[in-house]
């Protein structure tokens, strides 16, 4: 039974922003029930404390550049079995709010060191240097916030194998050179070849170096990311580390996204007996305050209100959207400019559109079963939940051709709506006028309610379920095993990779 210590800065129902903590809070149980012994290491955040419920103190440790011991506290992920830690350092994560920014918007602006902390704790975790008698044999890191563990775990000789995986590579944990003194790392990472991107400190780089195995959430991404257009200015180093980056499409929750018993909805439905998606479309229109209307469509977005999601598309286009027979509603949070946007175009289409600004768990769920129709015209999506939100609650979405969204969505062409694999609207322009033509096909498709049938019942019997993407992590840690193996047999002379202290010659960033 291989032991994997899984490392993310949240994991839902405990602490969530965004996708990843949907992957972090279900997929460990998942890898669980096909028979891995998982263990999750989070922050001890304030909210994640609260919801976690009862906890006990495991251990104790000291971490290097602080004066007082981080705790390690032990409960489950709720509505799991699965072993949860959190790593308990008032200073860093006893504070209200959201886990990444303060309450202007702004990063925290202690972040490196919050996530430097965790970092280490982990490694201490690795390595068995804690009173925990458990010792994984992979660690499986989870975006820039865990991205120093392979680089700290890369320095020991004897260690678990390390699996990175990239959930969003714009975010990349950049910080001044200063940073990377002050977190006292060892002199030998301030390299090109480490930690070091263009006289920044990046904890991304330590994930994508150091770890013996590199994944993204879906094939496209992890395709796309080699090319200067998504790369971010590391497609040149994920290229050189193309053998060990794989693409694993995300799963989902299947028991908390289940319109036939999702308890955030009015009436249960399913792929059988779809008639009460109706009541909830009615229930949706009531909840967001426009017309109850059967008969209009009604398109429904959710989502962080930043560019990636193409966003500032949406709002080009809204006075052409809002010229069509349709309702639009949005919920959302991110930056404020979109957000000021978003609320002003409210007062000009007010029975067309209705937006709120915020986190509500319950309506995104009543988005997804009330709505016709989702749109993500995201301008990248690693992998994208949404959609497959989308389709398993009989709700078309309407994506452009990106990463997960080009993987998982199957465009109404001739061809695939007669073979009846058509499940939703694929578009290809990042443009105005190609997302209004999409709407437009989708307009003119729901009118042909057989076809639309179709498509909708083809969408909510697929599988997306974690099953088949368990089985491949799964492999994936056996194969980072084995390049684990390889390298404590072989050193020195690790060829993808540069293993800090074997061959640095420079010491530290310049004063
Ligand atoms: P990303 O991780 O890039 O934000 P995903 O589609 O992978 O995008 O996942 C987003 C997750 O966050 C989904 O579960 C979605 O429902 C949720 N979400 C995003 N914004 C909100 C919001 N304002 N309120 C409720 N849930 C949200
Ligand atoms: C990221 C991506 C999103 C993905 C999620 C979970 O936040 O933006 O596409 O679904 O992580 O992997």
């Amino acid at each position: 039974m291989p032991k994997i210590l899984f490392v993310a800065s949240e994991a839902h129902p405990l602490i969530k922003t965004g996708g990843l903590g949907d992957v972090a809070g279900s997929l460990p149980a998942a890898l669980q029930s096909r028979r891995a012994d998982v263990r999750l290491l989070l922050p001890a955040y304030r909210d994640a404390v609260t919801r976690a419920g009862k906890l006990k103190t495991m251990a104790t440790l000291t971490v290097p550049g602080l004066d007082s011991p981080v705790k390690i506290m032990e409960g489950r992920l709720p509505g799991t079995s699965v072993i949860t830690w959190l790593a308990d350092f008032p200073p860093a994560y006893d504070r209200p709010g959201h886990p990444y920014l303060d309450p202007r918007g702004q990063p925290w602006p202690d972040n490196a060191m919050r996530f430097a902390l965790l970092a280490h704790v982990a490694t201490a975790l690795a390595l068995g240097r804690t009173r925990i008698q458990w010792r994984p044999d992979v660690v499986h890191c989870h975006d820039w916030q865990t991205g120093l563990v392979p680089a700290l775990l890369a320095r020991e000789k004897s260690r678990p194998s390390t699996v990175f995986t990239i959930h969003n590579l714009s975010y990349q944990g950049l910080f001044p050179p200063q940073t990377f003194t002050a977190l006292a790392l060892a002199p030998e990472l301030w390299s090109p070849e480490a930690l070091e991107f263009h006289g920044r400190l990046s904890f991304i780089k330590g994930g994508l170096l150091f770890a013996d195995q590199l994944t993204t959430v879906s094939p496209a991404y992890a395709r796309e990311i080699q090319t200067p257009e998504f790369g971010d200015g590391l497609d040149g180093l994920l290229r050189r580390r193309a053998a060990r980056l794989s693409g694993i499409l995300n799963g989902i929750d299947d028991s908390e996204w289940d319109p036939a018993r999702d308890r955030f909805i009015g009436k249960p439905y399913s792929a059988r007996q779809p008639g009460n998606k109706a009541a909830n479309k009615l229930a949706l229109q009531r909840e967001f305050g426009l017309p109850q209307e059967t008969d209009t469509p009604l398109i429904g977005m959710v989502g962080r209100l930043v560019q990636q999601k193409g966003i500032d598309l949406i709002l080009d286009t809204l006075p052409g959207l809002m010229h069509r027979p349709l309702q639009l509603v949005v919920l959302g949070s991110g930056e404020t400019a979109y957000e000021v946007s978003l609320r002003k175009q409210v007062q000009r289409y007010p029975h067309r559109l209705a937006v709120r600004i915020g986190y509500d768990e319950g309506l995104a769920h009543r988005i997804e079963a009330g709505a016709d129709m989702f749109l993500m015209p995201s301008r990248f999506e690693p992998c994208g939940l949404n959609q497959l939100y989308s389709l398993r609650y009989g709700t078309i979405p309407i994506v452009r051709r990106v990463g997960g969204l080009a993987n998982t969505v199957v465009n109404a062409t001739d061809e695939n709506i007669k073979s009846g694999k058509a499940t939703g609207i694929v578009f290809k322009d990042a443009r105005a006028g190609a997302l209004l033509a999409a709407v437009d096909r989708a307009l003119a498709l729901q009118k042909n309610t057989r076809c639309w049938k179709q498509m909708m019942h083809a969408g909510m019997r697929q599988d997306f379920s974690w099953r088949r993407s368990a089985a491949e992590y799964l492999r994936l840690y056996k194969q980072a095993a084995r390049a684990n193996g390889q390298r404590q047999d072989h050193e020195p002379g690790r060829k993808d990779a540069h293993v800090p202290g074997k061959s640095g010659k420079r010491t530290g960033p310049k004063p």
